[in-house]
């Protein structure tokens, strides 16, 4: 029995076979070493160390409980695994005697981020300085930036499975489609990416140029479409959403339900190494948190999205939100956005009287993975022009499953920020409140992996009231 607990990991993670292995992590020929991820660790926790009276001066304040109220999210307790949260996986060899295999999350940053000693001096600097206004997306340093004129080069670790390799082919094909980028299968060249499985999912930020090639790990726990472009976008140079700037605007984090060691995942970084691209804050941004990430008590948040109805976009990893696809075109000056997906949607004109219809989709024997393609059916409803629509749900689908990001089955209700995601729901917490279009469109997704999506909508056009807002516009 114990020779079996012993050889598990190995079972799972697959032998080194290559002896010249033994001194290396990660990736066999690169300059990573379990000293240098050590070196690493810390320098962040040094600067963390150096900053805890701030950080320790923000624990234990709650929420207002006006956000408690405000925030629509799941009414069970059913949560999802999520991805890219690696505290407990154990997944990164080290070989340095004695054997030691140890959890992902004590070499990575912000849970999936593999930083280089560039990159953390850098933030190390900026935290030791108290520089906490600092703006955080994409990065500056040019040497991080892929050239546009060559193609990303990428290989497969030959121990992913062919469902593994299949997902990530999805992931790139969504950035080859929707960006200038051009990722292209290559086992030689050079700076590659080396797509493999090492303990969860993570990424380094950038192109990593001392590297011949750079890891990202995209094994079995990482299969979903959002999971692969998100790492992805971590290995294109993006950062996460909530480390922005103006995420306090947006969200409010709850220092009083995380774990305090871990309270440096929280930070915001320095404009020197960060743009954040004229974009708007995009809590459905696939580089959002998942907002009961490091929870003390895991069945409440630490992040609270501070609009109404917002909650349970965040952390959504059905695909990229469109601000993703513009932040990647932005960044690397892409002329244009390669192709906008358009769908077919069911036109729905309203008028002054209460009407109601179904948003019924899906089959109601079906049932899908939550990794394969979902079904999405679209409905727009229009108010003439100069009016509002006024919308709400009266009956939610028996067969829902109410949990966190919905990954089964859930609508998005968009009231009028198309360039942004719109509010998810899969259960009843949107039951009779009535929601009013920014101009006079809405525009409703049904996402359906799981049975029939089937909500009752009542809607009808309103006049507006005051003076109306100049339309919302953002270049693309
Ligand atoms: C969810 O968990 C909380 C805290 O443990 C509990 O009070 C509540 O009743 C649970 N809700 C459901 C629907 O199970
Ligand atoms: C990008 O690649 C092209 C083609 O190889 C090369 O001419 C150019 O100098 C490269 N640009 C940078 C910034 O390295
Ligand atoms: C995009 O253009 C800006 C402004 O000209 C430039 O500073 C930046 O380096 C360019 N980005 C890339 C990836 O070439
Ligand atoms: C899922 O979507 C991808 C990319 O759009 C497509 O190539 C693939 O055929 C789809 N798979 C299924 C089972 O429909
Ligand atoms: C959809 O929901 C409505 C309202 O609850 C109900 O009358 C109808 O039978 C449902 N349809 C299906 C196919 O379940
Ligand atoms: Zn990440």
């Amino acid at each position: 029995m114990l020779l079996i607990l012993f050889f598990l990991p190995f079972a799972l993670l697959g032998a080194p076979t290559n002896p010249k292995a033994l001194n290396k992590i990660l990736v066999e020929e690169n300059p990573e070493t379990p000293e240098k991820r050590k070196k690493i660790r810390k320098i962040i926790d040094t600067a963390f160390e150096n900053r805890i009276p701030r950080v320790q001066g923000r624990q234990g304040v709650a929420p207002p409980l006006k956000l408690a109220v405000l925030n629509y999210g799941p009414k069970n307790n059913q949560t999802r695994k999520f991805e890219e949260l690696n505290s407990e996986i154990n997944g990164i060899l080290t070989f340095n005697p004695p054997l030691q295999l140890i959890k992902t999350s004590e070499y990575t940053f912000e849970s999936d981020i593999m930083l280089n000693e560039n990159q953390a001096n850098n933030l190390a600097k900026s935290i030791e300085n108290g520089n906490y206004r600092a703006k955080r997306q994409a990065i500056v340093d040019t040497t991080l930036f892929w050239n546009t004129s060559v193609p990303i080069y990428y290989q497969f670790d030959s121990k992913l499975s062919a469902t593994n390799i299949a997902n990530v082919r999805k992931a790139i094909k969504f950035w080859n489609d929707n960006s200038c980028l051009n990722f292209k299968e290559d086992s030689n060249a050079k700076n590659r990416l080396f797509m493999s499985s090492a303990g969860g999912c993570w990424s380094y930020v950038g192109k990593q140029v001392d590297m011949p090639y750079q890891m990202v790990s995209v094994g079995p726990s990482c299969d979903t479409l959002g999971t692969a472009t998100h790492e992805l976008m971590h290995a294109i140079g993006f950062w996460h959403q909530q480390s922005r700037s103006d995420r306090d605007d947006y969200v409010y984090v709850d220092f009083s339900n995380i774990i305090p060691s871990q309270a440096y995942n929280f930070q915001k970084m320095p404009l020197d190494q960060a743009q954040l691209l004229n974009l708007p804050y995009d809590y459905g941004s696939v580089m959002q948190y998942y907002p009961y990430a490091f929870a003390l008590d895991s069945s409440k948040y630490t992040i609270l999205a501070k609009q109404n109805g917002f909650q349970n976009s965040m952390g959504q990893r059905e695909a990229p939100a469109f601000s993703d696809l513009i932040g990647v075109n932005k960044l690397y000056n892409c002329s244009s956005t390669q192709s906008i997906v358009s769908f077919q949607s069911i036109s729905i004109e309203a008028t002054s009287t209460w009407q109601t219809f179904n948003a019924k989709a899906g089959d109601p024997n079906s049932y899908t993975s939550s990794s394969d393609n979902s079904t999405n059916c679209f409905w727009h409803i229009k108010a003439p022009v100069g009016q509002k629509v006024e919308f709400k749900m009266t009956t939610a689908p028996m067969s829902a499953i109410c949990m966190q990001e919905c990954p089964w089955q859930s609508i998005e209700i968009n009231l009028g920020r198309f360039d942004l995601y719109g509010m998810i729901t899969c259960c009843d917490t949107f039951l009779n409140q009535v929601f009013t279009s920014e101009q006079n469109t809405i525009a409703l997704r049904g996402i359906i992996r799981y049975n029939q999506l089937n909500y009752s909508i009542q809607y009808r056009s309103v006049p507006t009231q005051g003076t109306a807002t100049s339309p919302v516009c953002v270049s693309r």
